[in-house]
């Protein structure tokens, strides 16, 4: 089956690509290179360049397409709260045109990157498919508006099937393909650029929540175990179908267990120091990937914290300048 990836030259897009040709699907890729790059696409891939605004782009992108992986989104946190309009139009809007597009095409399955930031400050940990969703920044609340978007299509469309998988944190590099955000907001991207000496000190913010070190706990998912999950469920879905997945790996990291772990697999002791609390940050989130492992029997072979460092690490050593050439 062709497969259409949105978003497929960004960070978890581009390793998607990767896992579904060598699942054996033939794949199209289309992105505005807002936040991608074109190096990251698989040149085994067709690529549209162009945006999920642009109707006759999206048509193009869907020839010969039986299914989706959606991933093109904006997913700043703090630049969501500063420009919600740029994200209710980017991520919302781009969904309605995409399932526009996917009507006219007749393509009847979609894949959808949503995040456990719809759970917002859950009550309750490990989070499951059905902890109570609310999201505490405009970014939790335009993935949670696709969630309703795509199940609204899914009720008059005959036969539309999707996943939704929700994301924990995710990390590690894998077949040569990186992480290059700029900026760069995810903690272990910004540790590794410490080690590297492109940072003079990175922050922990927070260390007196109740949790054994006093840090955040999250969880981690290799970006190779996530990748997994969305080929696994592709070929699942069977007609009409609707499924809802957690994915991370049901064990939860401190920022200080980062931090070591960065320190450990770099081998460089990089400066470290204290901040204040960020407002909005829940003390632990973590995941229960029961129902991921036993309906698709998916498991998060590759996301031990030590791993997914190291495999980081290996492409920012080997990219410094993220997919920058010496051209560029
Ligand atoms: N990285 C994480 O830890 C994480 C966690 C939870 C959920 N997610 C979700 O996963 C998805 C991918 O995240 P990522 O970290 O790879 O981000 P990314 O920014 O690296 O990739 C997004 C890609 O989408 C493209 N894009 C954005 N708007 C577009 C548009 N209108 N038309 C065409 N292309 C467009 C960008 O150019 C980029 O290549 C996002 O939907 C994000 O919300 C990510």
């Amino acid at each position: 089956m062709r497969v259409l990836v949105t978003g497929g030259a960004g960070y978890i897009g581009s390793h998607a690509v990767r896992a579904a040709l060598d699942a054996g699907h033939a794949v199209t890729v289309l992105d505005d290179l807002s936040t991608g790059h074109r190096e990251a696409v698989d040149p085994r891939a067709r690529f549209v360049e162009g945006s999920l605004h642009d109707p006759a782009a999206v048509d193009a992108a869907l020839e010969g397409c039986g299914a989706v992986m959606h991933f093109a989104a904006f997913s700043i946190v703090s630049e969501s709260c500063r420009e919600p309009l740029k994200y209710w139009r980017n991520n919302v809007g781009g969904s309605i045109a995409l399932l526009e597009g996917m009507r006219r095409a007749g393509v009847l399955r979609l894949v959808f990157s949503s995040t456990a930031a719809t759970y917002g400050l859950a009550a309750t940990i490990p989070i499951v498919e059905t902890t109570p969703q609310q999201p505490i920044n405009p970014y939790g609340w335009t993935k949670l508006a696709v969630e309703s978007l795509i199940r609204d299509h899914a009720d008059a469309e005959a036969g539309f099937a999707f996943a939704i998988l929700r994301y924990f944190n995710v990390a590690g590099c894998a077949w040569g393909l990186g992480e290059a955000h700029h900026p760069e907001t995810h903690l272990v991207p910004i540790l590794l650029q410490a080690a590297l000496g492109q940072r003079a000190s990175v922050s922990i913010f927070g260390t007196d929540y109740d949790t054994p070190d006093g840090t955040c706990i999250r969880d981690y998912v290799h970006v190779r175990d996530l990748v997994d999950a969305h080929v696994t469920v592709l070929g699942r879905l069977a007609d009409g179908e609707r499924r809802v997945y957690n994915v991370g790996s049901g064990r939860g990291w401190s920022v200080r267990e980062v931090v070591d772990a960065a320190r450990r697999v770099s081998g460089v002791d990089f400066e470290v120091g204290v901040g204040p609390r960020r407002e909005g940050d829940p003390p632990a989130l973590v995941t229960d990937p029961t129902r991921i492992r036993s309906e698709l029997a998916w498991a998060s072979r590759h996301s031990g914290l030590d791993q997914i460092l190291a495999d980081h690490w290996a492409w920012m050593r080997e990219h410094p300048r993220g997919y920058v050439t010496e051209a560029g």
